[in-house]
């Protein structure tokens, strides 16, 4: 038996709606495959948290978490404290303070979702988006002053270092080298930012000679859009700073049919800290407690994480089970259905449980 201690924070909005749904997947799981484990541990921690203590978690919070073997994470965001307060609080205080600098988000069309692009069907669009997690334009360095002045002055500085664009280049050679395809595309906009990103091309260069097997090519963000959008078969690994990759895989999200089905893995490739599961979609409270979020990214995530964990075959039976409910037309309202969160995560745990392991 192997067991995993995850530590779930499900925080706000739909959060605690689909956190829970991926529990019960993944205990329904667990019990079917039968040699694993998982134990689960709830955090409180978010805005109610923050309303009532005036943090977003306590001042140990990355110390509680540091045992863990992964976080699960749904989603921050109230509006009542503004975002820039939630965001900072929880979520990236854990994806800065455990390093967790690879943020990897894979896309493609799941069978039975029906997507934007007349021509594109399953295969077209299989794509991973790795997402420098831990400095460029959000590095959160920057400052304001003369406030309310006409002489008002506010920064965001990007930050691009040497050590910080190598470990991500080489985390995206790797992963580009792991998929059939041997593909890896590296965006960046070294036309008009001519320092940062130049220094992105250099290293992409550098690093490429490591991985001689990968075929890797260059995109000006602007022109990726258009590429995601009539070539999408063209495209398989893709490697961007933490500003574009944010905007290249939300669109990304709406491709691929909704961005309820997206997911995205905040890694620690060296497994110093415990990595972080959680949707893109965020806490989507215009939507919250009327019980029709669409579970699915936080089921994929859920596979994402078990992979992560070494898991690959209950990963993949995971992923089976999702793609069987998919197909058969069991979607939230954000795919044009109009099943419930609760009616497709039980059709995932009986596609669990009939499938053969
Ligand atoms: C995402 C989200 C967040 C991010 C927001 C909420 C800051 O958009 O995961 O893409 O950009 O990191
Ligand atoms: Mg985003």
């Amino acid at each position: 038996m192997r067991e995993y201690s995850i530590a779930a924070i499900p925080a706000d909005g739909i959060g605690p709606e689909v956190i829970e749904a991926g529990i019960t997947v993944l205990e329904s799981l667990q019990k079917r495959v039968g040699d694993i484990r998982l134990s689960f541990h709830r955090f409180d921690w978010g805005s109610e948290y923050y309303r009532r203590h005036g943090v977003m978690m306590p001042a140990d919070g990355l110390r509680r978490l540091q045992a863990f073997d992964a976080i699960y994470f749904g989603a921050v965001g109230a509006p009542d404290i503004p975002d820039h307060i939630s965001l900072w609080g929880l979520r990236l205080a854990i994806c800065q303070g455990f390093d967790q600098y690879a943020n990897v988000r894979p896309t493609r069309i799941l069978r039975g979702v029906v997507c934007p692009l007349r021509r594109a069907g399953p295969g077209d669009l299989d794509w991973v988006i790795v997402r420098e997690n831990s400095e460029g334009e959000y590095s959160g360095q920057g400052g304001r002053t003369h406030r309310g002045l006409p002489a008002e002055v506010a920064t965001d500085v990007a930050i691009f270092t040497r050590s910080g664009i190598t470990r991500i280049m080489r985390y995206a050679f790797r992963l580009a080298q792991s998929r059939p395809r041997k593909m890896l595309t590296v965006v960046t906009k070294s036309n008009a930012q001519r320092h940062g990103m130049v220094l992105w091309d250099e290293i992409a260069a550098e690093v490429a000679r490591e991985f001689p097997d990968v075929v890797w090519d260059k995109m000006l963000v602007d022109a990726m859009t258009v590429r995601m959008t009539l070539k999408p078969q063209t495209l398989d690994t893709i490697v961007a700073t933490n500003l574009h990759a944010d905007i290249l895989s939300d669109l990304a999200g709406a491709l691929a049919g909704s961005l309820g089905l997206a997911p995205t893995a905040n890694i620690d490739p060296e497994r110093r800290f415990p990595s972080m599961f959680e949707p893109i979609h965020g806490s989507a409270f215009d939507i919250a407690g009327q019980g029709i979020a669409n579970p699915i990214a936080s089921f994929w995530t859920a596979a994402q994480m078990l992979d992560h964990l070494g898991e690959r075959a209950a990963c993949d039976h995971l992923m089976d089970a999702v793609e069987r409910v998919t197909s058969a037309g069991i979607l939230t309202p954000d795919l044009g259905g109009n099943a419930t969160t609760r009616r497709v995560t039980e059709a995932v745990v009986d596609a669990i449980q009939s499938a053969s392991v």
